[in-house]
């Protein structure tokens, strides 16, 4: 345990709250433990039956029963008082807090930016500003629990129920955020990270994170026959890191459905397929879902993620793969008016867009370093 940190400098006011209360009770019950085992102890020596004489009828002790009736009531009252006042604090958010909302789903978080109308699958927040975070969890999904160990901070997330919790982070750094409910096969997978990040990255980061989602997409170039699966360096997503966290629970991590046997399409499995493994299609799939079956749509996908993740899953497909082509493209841009999407407020050129994409990289150094696997790729 790190008593260092967590007496000379707590990470939040909600964490000094609740180590304090913790501690207290802990030493208040160490206390109790020690002096009644003792107590008992010494009684079964000293009154042992050998030793033991006739004793006078005892009718009361006035000041002996003033006592252990005032003494106990002072300290569990003190006791309650220091549970209560770390309560209020926990449950009060301060006006003004930046709110992120969250999502729990079977089996991963995602979180979405309102003002910027961002999602990620990590959670990023400035230095020394509180922020609410709004849970819940889809109708259809089970009952998670959204949790950051280092802030002390624990909620629910209900299906179809919003409930909240805040925090305020004194210190920039890479914290856990776990699934705090046993929420089924995956349960310990359900792993993400926050970032606290000074003002200024965080600004650089919702820029980054705006560019990426609104970016325009260009689909001309893209499109080669003799090439019907393009790299993720294409479009600057990890679309296999994309497929571990959203797809392989169910669909298995070779594609072929083991996840959820039965259930989930085996990828190679084509004469079963509701649709055809063209790009549009998996687009299709992805954006809206198949009705009647278990495969949701992911509208926390930005256009670009979706055509990764599209690549993605034809790059398990053996045989019959169509090729990609220009006119796929032109489809969908053309069914779900890709060309026209603008970020919010401002309209970002595509020089700038791309500029900030491949800026990104060097703005978070430190985590880049720190997690090869986590970074990058979060949105
Ligand atoms: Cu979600 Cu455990």
């Amino acid at each position: 345990m790190d008593t260092v940190n967590q007496f000379s400098t707590p990470l939040s006011d909600i964490t000094a709250e609740v180590d304090l209360a913790f501690n207290y009770m802990g030493w208040i019950s160490l206390f109790l433990l020690l002096g009644i085992t003792l107590t008992m102890i010494f009684f079964v020596v000293r009154f042992h039956r050998g030793r033991a004489r006739k004793t006078k009828q005892i009718e009361g002790h006035f000041w002996l029963e003033v006592t252990w009736i005032v003494l106990p009531t002072l300290l569990v009252t003190w006791m309650f008082w220091i549970g209560y006042r770390g309560f209020l604090l926990i449950r009060t958010v301060p006006e003004g807090a930046m709110v992120v909302k969250v999502t729990g789903m079977q089996w991963s978080w995602s979180f979405y930016y309102p003002e910027e109308g961002i999602t990620s699958t990590e959670m990023t927040v400035p230095v020394n500003t509180p922020v609410k975070v709004e849970i819940t969890a889809p109708p259809d999904d089970v009952i998670h629990s959204f949790y950051i160990p280092d802030f002390r901070v624990k909620e629910d997330a209900v299906p179809g129920k919003e409930t909240y919790l805040w925090f305020e982070s004194k210190r920039t750094g890479e914290f856990n955020i776990f699934c705090a409910e046993y929420c089924g096969k995956d349960h310990a997978q359900m792993i993400s990270m926050l970032h606290v990040v000074s003002e200024e990255d965080y600004g650089k980061w919702i820029k980054a994170q705006i560019a990426r989602k609104y970016k325009p997409l260009e689909f001309a170039g893209l499109a080669d026959p003799d090439d019907p699966v393009f790299g993720p360096e294409d479009l600057n997503i990890d679309s296999a890191r994309l497929y571990r966290n959203y797809c392989a629970s169910c669909h298995g991590a070779a594609g072929d459905g083991s996840g959820l046997p039965g259930v989930a399409r085996d990828f190679n499995d084509l004469p079963n397929w509701k649709k055809t493994n063209r790009i549009t299609d998996i687009y299709r799939t992805l954006a809206e879902g198949i009705k009647g079956t278990q495969m949701r749509a992911f509208p926390n996908f930005t256009p670009w993620e979706k055509v990764a993740l599209g690549h993605q899953v034809r790059r398990f497909i053996r045989e019959g793969l169509q090729p990609v082509t220009e006119d796929d493209y032109a489809e969908l841009v053309a069914q779900y008016e890709l060309d026209k999407m603008q970020g919010p407020g401002e309209t970002i050129p595509v020089e700038k867009a791309i500029e900030l994409l491949t800026g990104e990289a060097g703005d978070r150094p430190e985590v880049e370093a720190a997690q090869p696997d986590q970074a990058g790729s979060e949105q």
